[in-house]
């Protein structure tokens, strides 16, 4: 399954928008890994980059919202943690068994499915906040 990113996921900050567009290409990549019949090198490459993405991105968001005093900082912060405690459990299996299909694709859907909810609900409402103040 491909996703492309389009402009209504974006919430009107440069930064997290360029963020999430990165994003969305590392899910292309292990979507293309996974459709090249198990591309480990690409496996490998995504979960690194999301293991620096998961503290950089979410930390960069979280600033931004102290810095306008945004409201609803503790639901976004919560869904951050709710996502790297989840995202441990396919570190995990990456660890202990190593790139897999199987791992790619359950990741990729995981991904996706939560990047989509995310930016839509609780970063959309964020922008709508930082275009008011
Ligand atoms: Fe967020």
């Amino acid at each position: 399954m491909s996703f492309k990113w389009s402009d209504n996921m974006a919430i009107g900050n440069e930064v997290i928008d360029d963020q999430h567009k990165e994003l969305f290409g590392k899910l292309g990549d292990l979507s293309e890994a996974i459709s090249e019949g198990n591309d480990v090198e690409l496996i490998e490459e995504v979960f690194r980059y999301l293991e620096t993405y998961v503290t950089q991105h979410f930390s960069d968001e979280e600033k931004l919202m102290e810095e306008c005093e945004y409201p609803e900082i503790e639901t976004q912060k919560k869904e951050h943690a709710g996502f790297i405690e989840e995202f441990k459990a396919f570190e995990a299996e990456f660890s202990s068994k190593g790139p897999s299909s199987e791992l790619a694709e359950k990741t990729h859907s995981w991904l996706l499915n939560w990047l989509c909810d995310h930016i839509a609900r609780t970063d959309k409402a964020l922008g709508l906040f930082l275009e008011k103040n």
